[in-house]
């Protein structure tokens, strides 16, 4: 294996996700020989820490991990050095240009860096003009930027950002992270659609009846007001995850499994997004926001009583929806999705229902359910297929059947994290699993609409914690004769 040889420069270096994700995805990296004797990482955050006290919380973040031996350990936190930063004054940036240039002779790096942005965005762009203005930029070795979500906070917004980034990075220098797309299931999908003969043929509105997409999960706002009270759910899971979601379920085979390839089958998705007029929005996106609720004898507060949540917060905590694609394969075919805190259990998964066969030759022989195909993303990582059969006997009777496939604990702990791939992905070069700006700008403009149409309602729908939402989501499928399929 070759190792990934690079001085990485991370913005945000004393932050929760530096913590949480990027250094034990690191580590894995490291334990794995991806990253081994040539690479250094630069932490900056306005904190003035010294390395000594950098490598401790560095050691802590991965100290639990399985494979963390002391000595691993140990060398591992050898390759982190801090350096106190103000993102806004240039004389830091010379600092930090020193530091990467050394460190980049002291383990033979040879000129690559990745800038990873992991701190509050709305210094992204000044980081990105400072980075261009004080030449950080080698000359030799790559140059890539790393940026987390959010990725603005409408098209505007994202606009602005992209602007400011582009002025120092080309596209194929941008790695725009969406963290489902490092998804084990989520890079299945590409292979269940296209490694197969029998999806492929019947993928299109002709076969499939609509898709249902859910993305619910346990937990309230957590720690997260200061960020959430500005996004929402609309902006935090749906414009990025559910719509990167969508484009894999429903793009046309790429012409070949390259970056280029996967990003052309994409954009098409979000060229063809139905456009909403204000008026078509709200009768097609449905808000509400959890209330307080007893939940196996533990009282949870409602979002308004969270920690930094406005009291008269008009913040939604669920979205539910209905999107229609215009293009010939999909016209017709209703694509729900829903997501939200707080809700009966954590788990993403998408349903495929199939249209029913038709003329149907067992109308005397019990019902012949329309074939459902399941897509299980977290944590139940796997597919189930409903399909009829005939039961066992004399009598012909169709019987519901399930073909289910679900990978075991031991596979699915052992595949890496989200992180973990989409580091070395970043630090190889391979830009399939990050987004385009033209897919951003895509969902941003769509997104924007259903946040217009709900600024202009005065009422805040609510729904109990612990349910799956409030009863205008039943009602959104009901409209049309459908139903969601996942019902915990
Ligand atoms: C993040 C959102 O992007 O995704 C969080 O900001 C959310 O609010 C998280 O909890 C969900 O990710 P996962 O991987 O737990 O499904």
């Amino acid at each position: 294996m070759d190792e990934k040889k690079a001085v990485i420069i991370l913005f945000g270096g004393s932050g929760d996700l530096a913590k949480r994700k990027l250094y034990p995805a690191l580590f894995q990296l490291f334990n794995r020989g991806e990253l081994q004797d040539h690479f250094a990482v630069i932490g900056t955050a306005r904190r003035p820490w010294s390395d000594d006290y950098y490598q401790e919380i560095v050691t802590a973040a991965v100290t639990n991990l399985p494979q963390a031996t002391p000595k691993k350990v140990a060398a591992f936190a050898s390759h982190f050095y801090y350096q106190s930063h103000d993102v806004t004054d240039a004389e830091h940036y010379v600092t930090l240009k020193t530091l990467a240039q050394k460190l980049d002779d002291k383990y033979g790096v040879g000129g690559n860096r990745l800038y990873y942005m992991a701190m509050a965005p709305n210094f992204f762009g000044t980081i990105a003009s400072h980075l261009k203005s004080e030449k950080l930029l080698t000359d030799d070795g790559f140059n890539r930027l790393v940026i987390e979500k959010p990725f603005g906070h409408d098209y505007e917004s994202a606009k602005t950002l992209n602007d400011s980034i582009s002025a120092t990075f080309n596209e194929d220098q941008i790695y725009r992270i969406d963290h489902y797309l490092g998804k084990e299931m989520i890079q299945a999908l590409l292979a269940l659609r296209f490694g197969n003969q029998f999806f492929e043929p019947v993928w299109s509105n002709k076969y499939i009846d609509n898709i249902q997409v859910t993305l619910a999960e346990v937990v309230g706002v957590e720690e997260r007001a200061g960020y959430y009270e500005t996004a929402g759910a609309l902006r935090d899971m749906v414009q990025n995850h559910i719509m990167q979601l969508l484009a894999y379920l429903t793009m046309k085979k790429p012409t070949a499994f390259t970056a280029d390839a996967v990003h052309a089958a994409k954009d098409e998705v979000f060229n063809a997004l139905h456009p909403y007029t204000v008026a078509e929005a709200s009768a097609n996106f449905i808000r509400a926001q959890y209330t307080e609720a007893t939940i196996d004898g533990k009282t949870v507060p409602g979002y308004r009583q969270e920690d930094g949540v406005a009291p008269d917060s008009m913040t939604e905590t669920f979205v539910a929806g209905k999107l229609q694609l215009d293009m010939p394969e999909w016209r017709g075919v209703p694509i729900y999705v829903r997501t939200g805190k707080r809700l009966t259990q954590k788990s993403t998964q998408v349903t495929i229902t199939f249209k029913p066969t038709a003329p149907n030759i067992f109308a005397a022989n019990g019902e012949n359910k329309p074939n459902q195909l399941t897509i299980y993303v977290e944590p139940k990582e796997g597919y189930s297929l409903q399909i009829n059969g005939k039961n066992m006997g004399q009598e012909f009777e169709l019987e519901n059947e399930t073909l289910s496939f679900t990978h075991d604990d031991k596979s699915v702990n052992k595949a890496p994290e989200a992180y973990e791939r989409l580091l070395l992905d970043a630090l190889s070069g391979n830009q399939t699993n990050f987004t385009h700006w033209t897919e951003l700008a895509q969902t941003w403009q769509f997104v924007d609409v259903i946040r217009k149409a709900w600024d202009q309602m005065p009422n805040m729908p609510t729904y109990a914690a612990g349910t799956m939402g409030p009863v205008a989501a039943a009602a959104l499928l009901e409209a049309d004769g459908h139903h969601w399929v996942f019902q915990p």
